[in-house]
């Protein structure tokens, strides 16, 4: 089972940062995965303030939108840059992200895979959810056994997403994303979801069966997995007490899953 941590958002977010600073305690070279949108961004403010020092690390992104220049301001290229690599004080040679370029598109997915195997794999991705149940850009049937390629983006995605844009004409109608077989290779999977809007596909992904038609549930696979859920995203749960009593009665040290 996942381990599932319902508590405020400003709690949820101090969990998140702490588990991180005790990766990069441990391994100062730890390779981290960074999710881009609205949900992991205070935890981003919350490590660039406190102080630690990320120049050895590694990050990877998960995915970027296909077409969009570097430069574009909503490119995950930038968004990264701005919100990741300068705050936290990365080494812009060790943050990746999928490369969009149409003109290279064809090798962009194998070339990324590669760069992840060739720093050993990610140690803590962090990962949002969709309200469609995507993870990464994985839209509902996708692969669960899936590497970093090509993939069309729904109506729903680009209709969520266009509040990053002037329209919804303007979001790419292709990205290019981590898999889920990829995903589920990290070491340690760290998924957050908060508001109400989250709340159906949170039970999905949790308590429904695994199914490629809801991706993040997938993560049911993974051995090592938290899913830090504030009230209203909890708020359709058939087990949030169990998980509230797991929660509170878990044992110092033991390991998650
Ligand atoms: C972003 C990503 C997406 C988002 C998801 C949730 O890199 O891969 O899966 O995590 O769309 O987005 P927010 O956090 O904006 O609700």
């Amino acid at each position: 089972m996942a381990e599932v941590v319902i508590l405020p958002q400003e709690q949820l977010v101090e969990l998140a940062t702490a588990q991180i600073l005790d990766r990069l305690h441990q391994n100062p070279e730890m390779v981290l995965g960074v999710a881009t949108g609205s949900t992991p961004m205070p935890i981003y403010e919350r490590l660039a303030t406190s102080g630690a020092d990320f120049s050895r690390a590694r990050a990877f992104a998960l995915d970027e939108y296909v077409g969009l220049p570097e430069s574009h301001p909503q490119s995950y290229h930038h968004v990264v840059d701005s919100s990741v690599t300068k705050p936290l004080g990365f080494k812009p040679q060790n943050v990746h992200v999928p490369n969009g370029n149409p003109e290279t598109i064809i090798h962009a997915g194998a070339d990324f895979e590669a760069k992840i195997a060739a720093v050993g794999g990610i140690d803590i991705q962090i990962l949002g959810l969709g309200t469609n149940g995507h993870i990464g850009f994985n839209e509902p049937g996708s692969s669960l056994s899936s590497r970093t390629r090509v993939k069309v983006l729904t109506e729903k995605t680009r209709m969520d997403n266009s509040r990053f844009f002037d329209s919804i004409d303007e979001v790419p109608g292709h990205c290019i994303t981590q898999g889920i077989g990829t995903i589920l290779e990290s070491k340690q999977l760290l998924l957050l979801a908060f508001g109400k809007k989250k709340a159906k596909i949170a039970h999905a992904m949790l308590e429904g069966p695994v199914t490629a038609s809801v991706p993040a549930s997938a993560i049911q696979l993974h051995r090592h997995v938290s899913v830090l859920l504030d009230e209203d995203a909890a708020s359709e749960l058939e087990n949030a007490n169990y998980y509230r009593y797991v929660w509170e009665h878990k044992l110092g040290g033991q390991a998650l899953g």
